[in-house]
């Protein structure tokens, strides 16, 4: 709709204008190497020499700045303010893994609506999200980001998110909305080791069925931009990757929108030892297919040379302003580029703090009840918060935005005072998230031992996550598992609470205590949202988005794995000469999709509609509908998410013994019934192979659909035979 507007100014610009509207300079330097740019920004929109900021936000700071672009320079054109928006603004939501392990995408695209109208009162037009980067890599900091090691959940939270950020449609967005940035792409999931910036060697078979799946699904959701990763892909950098980014993204899927840099990532070509220099890092990467440069300036400074070399072509450079020209356009920035200073969002609502409660609570998965240790009697007498994040605001985890610091999460042990007002609380600290000091456990074992029940709070600073945070080792830091050990060793009922960031290897506690339940970072509703699930008034319905391993040495390791020759069960006797560690029980400590709840659920045998079924018909368009019953078989009211997974015995290429293609959460009060539908097609019952460019198979043969509550919890299944 606005190509003719885009084409006159096209016509319009001269080159150092063309180069200009290319260019995001960095307000603030608080989320990447080097100095900030703030001192660079003013001159350059004034000159017409700039196209974006980020880090900047606040209606009149943005304003003012705005006004030198729209008003000062020759042609006016408004920048567009960028900034990462990952899991709320001012108000502070879960993190994304936890709002993954919900399985309810309803809470990623409320969280973003809020987020975006929030930020955007703020002069904030672009949000750095939805990260879709599928791992299971629990080392990487940046697992925290990600909604964990399924492309099918992964999409399903994307997809809602770009909804929520910028509503329905690839149209204008609009002015209480903002632009959605689906990234990294891609691959930076499998960095290997999970150390942060890594290298990446995928399969052409793995990038297809794994890491791009949820990118499709954001760009068939209308989502405006795309981030290049850091990482290279096969030997070729993700910002110089011409198949990936041309490819496949704007040739293959037809992506209109903007492929913008991740911070400095043109200029690092040179020490990825793929560029000579920055003017050669600008051919590569404006020549690969990126449009705008995030703080490092290789276009501005070596655009005009490359042009006059033709070593970089008029029609691509002016591609590359008009997908930022478009996304102006889409914003309504031309029409209004400022911001109304009197209605600008200054603190969470009522209504944006009730989600992120209910976002939490929806968040947090029971890995093991025993005994029925949990849910807590709200009639308790005493109860005891111990650990290094009982009485912690520190609680909002990595990619928290401006709202963290003026409204500190609320602490796990307010949020229980708060629930149970005649309990007497003890608190005790114990140890120090990171510290070797041991002396503070005997104080917090004398609040366990006289107290009706203990609630242990233990976990990661939310530093040990995050860009830049990997770990060599995923246990509790410092001297936590010390604490819980002492704690389970008095014997008295207790609780143990993780707030994370990743998945843990838990310790030897772990079978010493009755009860744990995995909080991830739960944000600014953090204590309230604990006691709604600690004493029941929030069924604890989610699971796990990603494996929790039982060591380090085991990762990875997620459900979605080949089988071997020699596979190995989780039988007692495993064999010697089977695909194993000697040391260490197989499989996950707890696997992908497993979670309890307070009350119990069956599922009846599922049936499926095979009329017709063939491979052509498949790949033609047609779909099946399996279908299953749910009853909640308790005493109680609670949810439950359904899985379906699939699994191709026998396939031109090895497929993973699972795939999840589909769930949903439900609720049901206690004793009834619901059935569930799904719809599966081609991208269900397919697969791409490993062939240079990638082909999409539908092959004949038998398809095991399992139905269940955990990945390797089958409860109940069919076959389906593809002809
Ligand atoms: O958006 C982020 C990206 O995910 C990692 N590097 C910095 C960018 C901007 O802050």
């Amino acid at each position: 709709p606005y190509e003719s507007e885009i084409s006159d100014l096209l016509a319009r610009m001269t080159l150092d204008e063309k180069l200009g509207q290319l260019q995001q300079l960095a307000w603030a330097a608080d989320t990447g190497p080097g100095d900030d740019q703030a001192h660079l920004v003013g001159r350059a929109a004034r000159a017409g020499g700039l196209g974006s900021v980020l880090n900047l936000h606040g209606a009149r700071a943005t304003n003012d700045l705005q006004r030198v672009a729209v008003e000062e320079s020759r042609l006016g054109i408004p920048l567009v303010f960028g900034m990462d928006v990952v899991h709320g603004f001012r108000t502070t939501f879960p993190i994304s893994l936890a709002q993954a392990a919900s399985f309810d995408p309803d809470i990623a695209e409320r969280e973003a609506r809020i987020s975006a109208e929030e930020a955007r009162s703020a002069g904030v037009h672009w949000a750095f999200s939805p990260m879709m980067d599928v791992t299971a890599e629990p080392r990487w900091g940046r697992i925290s980001e990600s909604c964990g090691e399924d492309p099918c959940l992964t999409a399903a939270f994307a997809t809602a998110k770009i909804r929520g950020y910028q509503g329905a449609g690839a149209g204008r967005i609009p002015r209480d909305r903002m632009a959605a940035c689906a990234k990294h792409f891609v691959g930076y999931g499998a960095v290997e080791g999970g150390r942060e910036y890594n290298t990446v060697d995928v399969s052409e078979s793995r990038l297809r069925n794994l890491h791009l799946p949820p990118f499709r699904a954001a760009v068939e959701a209308g989502v405006a931009t795309v981030m290049a990763a850091f990482n290279t892909v096969s030997g070729v950098p993700a910002h110089a990757n011409a198949r990936t980014l041309t490819d496949i993204l704007k040739r293959d899927w037809g992506f209109g929108g903007v492929v913008v840099s991740d911070w400095t990532g043109v200029a690092e070509l040179v020490p990825h030892g793929f560029a000579a220099d920055l003017a050669h890092a600008a051919r590569l990467a404006l020549g690969a297919g990126v449009d705008m440069e995030m703080v490092s300036t290789c276009f501005a400074d070596h655009g005009a040379r490359l042009l006059a070399d033709g070593r970089l072509t008029a029609d691509r450079l002016d591609d590359a302003v008009a997908r930022v020209l478009r996304l102006k356009f889409r914003l309504g920035l031309f029409d209004n580029p400022y911001t109304d200073e009197r209605t600008e969002i200054t603190a969470p609502s009522a209504h944006a703090r009730r989600a992120a409660r209910a976002a939490a609570a929806r968040s947090m998965v029971l890995l093991k009840n025993e005994r029925g240790a949990l849910p807590l009697p709200r009639d308790a007498a005493s109860i005891a918060v111990v650990g290094p994040f009982a009485e912690s605001t520190d609680l909002n985890g990595a990619w928290a935005g401006p709202g963290a610091d003026a409204f500190p999460a609320v602490t796990m042990a307010d949020g229980i005072r708060h629930a149970v007002p005649g309990a007497k609380i003890r608190c005790a600290k114990g140890v120090d998230p990171e510290g070797k000091d041991t002396s503070g456990i005997a104080a917090a074992v004398a609040a366990a031992e006289v107290s009706d029940v203990t609630v242990v709070v233990v976990g990661e600073p939310a530093a040990l996550s995050g860009e830049g945070g990997s770990r060599s080792a995923v246990g509790l830091p410092g001297e936590q598992d010390r604490l819980v050990a002492a704690i389970a060793g008095t014997g008295r009922p207790c609780v143990v609470v993780l707030t994370c960031g990743r998945p843990l290897a838990l310790g030897d506690w772990l079978d010493a205590v009755p009860a744990v339940l995995v909080a991830w970072h739960p944000g600014l509703e953090a204590g309230h949202a604990l006691a709604d699930v600690l004493f029941g008034a929030v069924d604890p319905g989610a699971r796990l988005p990603v494996s929790f391993p039982r060591t380090t040495g085991q990762i990875p390791i997620a459900y979605n794995h080949e089988n071997t020759g020699r596979p190995c069960g989780p039988g007692p006797q495993p064999p010697r000469y089977g695909s194993r560690y000697l040391d260490l029980d197989h499989g996950p400590r707890f696997p992908f999709g497993h979670g309890l709840g307070y009350t119990t659920f069956e599922l009846g045998r599922p049936t499926v509609d095979t009329t017709a079924l063939t491979a052509q018909a498949l790949l033609e368009g047609a779909t099946v509908t399996a279908s299953v019953t749910v009853t909640n078989t308790g005493a109680r009211a609670g949810d439950e998410v359904v899985q379906l997974y699939i699994h191709d015995p026998v396939a031109s290429l090895v497929q993973p013994v699972r795939r999840l293609r589909a769930f949903r959460r439900i609720h049901l009060p206690a004793g009834r019934s619901t059935t569930v539908n799904f719809t599966l097609g081609a991208e269900d019952f397919g697969f791409w192979t490993n062939c240079p460019e990638g082909e999409f198979l539908v092959e004949p043969g038998d398809i095991h659909i399992h139905l269940s509550t955990g990945s390797r919890t089958t409860t109940t299944g069919c076959t389906l035979t593809v002809k």
